[in-house]
């Protein structure tokens, strides 16, 4: 423990805390938690009285928890690891099997420090939340410095979502509750909030008399890389579009909150879910597109790869009408954005693995320069913003400029900033970011109980009239962009997905 410095390698005062992470052997835990962790710890950012406890069913020794974190989770550490840094990494942990409830929290209560941060990471399934919580309220493990770490899908429904809030609530104040979407944590996502109310120049162009739509796209390449068991019950609405999409499309569209405080933050995302137009039956019918991944290919590095499709993985029931695809048209009726189509896509296998948000600025009025002068036709917006999330994480400014030469002939320029190139400095992966957030108790990148139950009371109709319309979802090849559907709905707009440009 000698090697750890007094202040970590940001020059901050270290993070000091317990950590009784709930799902320590799931997969969550080897993928995402435990690197972030990892890192924290390799760039010395942890006090060396920090100790993590790791419960799970299994029965597991010590010895046997260590083995099992060394397989699973070395594959996913970003930089190369030395003997040494996961040596101190894995000292910090312990491990408690949770065969039964009591005795766990009650062994847990004698392990953890009585004056120290406590956070209680639940990485586990939504429905084991509301027993855990109060088993480890049973044991007073709950005190006024706890933190308890909520992982989404937070239920399945507003029913469920609303059932566990209310109960954790009995035990926990909502200032002591921190609701986890990953990518409120991703440094693009915060750029997004840097370029709207660190500039002057967008906030007069972002409303609906300068912006003719915005386009959201979550698209993965991967399958379902062994998750069928998880992904069949919930498909791409719950779990990218309730959470991840809407939480973009609430820092795209909210009003300048007016501080950065958790609540002034929150409070503004959550007049934007009440605002968004209610989804009638009849809506999304017109509006919703659902697909699911047949057979086709894949780009890799090395070439191209075939793929099943998504009724061949592994653990997927014979028929299973789950979506892995969904695009929707949404709108948000009030003052500065009624009328302004919002187009959301995630999907499952689809071309490339690709975050990004574009937003359109409107055609010109009128063409002062012939048409027939363009070199490349003519845009009809000439104006676009492109804010790429991830992998790559950049901005571009579409802007008509003269091409040089004889006569006006103009072509579209892109005013590009990529933040590889002018920060080099590591950026923290999201849940480094936000299990730092937690520790220093920071709400605002956490979603709040009102706030996420207003998501679920727009998502439930679009569930309802799937169900109550019993089709199969649409098909679309592994590899591609999605249903035709899909181009489909921004064709009746007279407008296109930005890959069709
Ligand atoms: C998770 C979903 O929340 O986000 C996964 O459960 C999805 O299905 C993942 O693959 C995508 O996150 P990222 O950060 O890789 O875009």
């Amino acid at each position: 423990m000698d090697t750890i410095k007094k202040t970590s390698a940001t020059g901050r005062e270290p993070l000091n805390f317990d950590l009784l992470l709930f799902g320590a052997t799931g997969d969550l835990a080897a993928r995402k938690i435990m690197p972030a962790l990892f890192e924290r710890s390799r760039t010395q950012e942890l006090h060396a009285d920090c100790r993590f406890i790791g419960l799970a069913r299994q029965a597991l020794s010590s010895s046997e928890f260590t083995a099992l974190i060394h397989s699973k989770v070395r594959p996913f550490l970003a930089e190369a690891c030395s003997d040494e840094d996961w040596q101190l990494f894995v000292d910090r942990w312990h491990y408690v099997c949770v065969e039964q409830l009591n005795p766990a929290m009650h062994t847990v209560q004698s392990m953890v420090r009585s004056d120290a941060v406590r956070v209680a990471y639940l990485a586990t399934p939504p429905s084991l939340f509301i027993q855990l919580v109060q088993g480890m309220a049973d044991a007073q493990l709950i005190s006024p410095s706890t933190r308890v770490v909520l992982e989404k899908p937070l239920g399945k429904d507003l029913y469920s979502a609303q059932a566990i809030n209310v109960a954790v609530a009995q035990h926990v104040p909502e200032s002591q509750i921190y609701r986890i979407d990953h990518y409120l944590g991703k440094e693009s996502v915060q750029n997004l909030l840097a370029l709207r109310f660190g500039n002057i120049l967008f906030e007069p162009l972002w409303r609906r008399e300068w912006v003719s739509d915005v386009q959201i796209t979550l698209a993965e390449d991967l399958g379902l890389a062994g998750r069928a068991g998880y992904y069949d019950g919930v498909g791409a609405l719950r779990d990218m579009v309730q959470n991840h999409l809407l939480q973009l499309l609430a820092i795209v569209a909210m009003e300048p909150p007016n501080t950065m405080s958790a609540d002034a933050v929150r409070d503004e995302k959550l007049k934007v879910f009440k605002a968004l137009k209610p989804m009638t039956p009849e809506r999304v019918a017109a509006c919703v597109v659902r697909g699911q991944y047949r057979a086709g290919a894949i780009n890799t590095k090395t070439g191209s790869e075939p793929a099943v499709g998504y009724l061949d993985e592994g653990g997927v029931p014979a028929g299973s009408k789950t979506e892995t695809f969904v695009a929707i048209k949404a709108e948000i009726d009030n003052w500065r954005w009624a009328g302004v189509p919002f187009f959301l896509r995630t999907g499952k296998r689809m071309a490339t693995k690709s975050a990004e948000i574009m937003v359109r600025f409107k055609p010109l009025p009128t063409h002062i320069l012939p048409l027939s002068q363009f070199s490349t036709g003519e845009p009809r917006h000439p104006n676009r913003l492109l804010i790429k999330l991830g992998p790559e994480e950049a901005l571009e400014f579409s802007l008509m400029t003269k091409k040089p030469g004889d006569g006006m002939r103009l072509s579209s320029v892109g005013l590009g900033l990529d933040f590889d190139e002018v920060f080099t400095t590591r950026r923290m992966e999201a849940y480094e970011r936000l299990l730092t957030d937690v520790v220093r108790g920071q709400l605002t990148l956490f979603t709040r109980a009102d706030e996420l139950e207003a998501a679920w009371r727009w998502i439930d109709p679009i569930v309802a009239a799937w169900d109550a319309q019993d089709e199969a979802p649409k098909p679309y090849a592994a590899g591609s962009w999605g249903p035709a559907a899909a181009s489909g709905l921004m064709a009746k707009e007279n407008l296109q997905w930005r890959e069709e440009i």
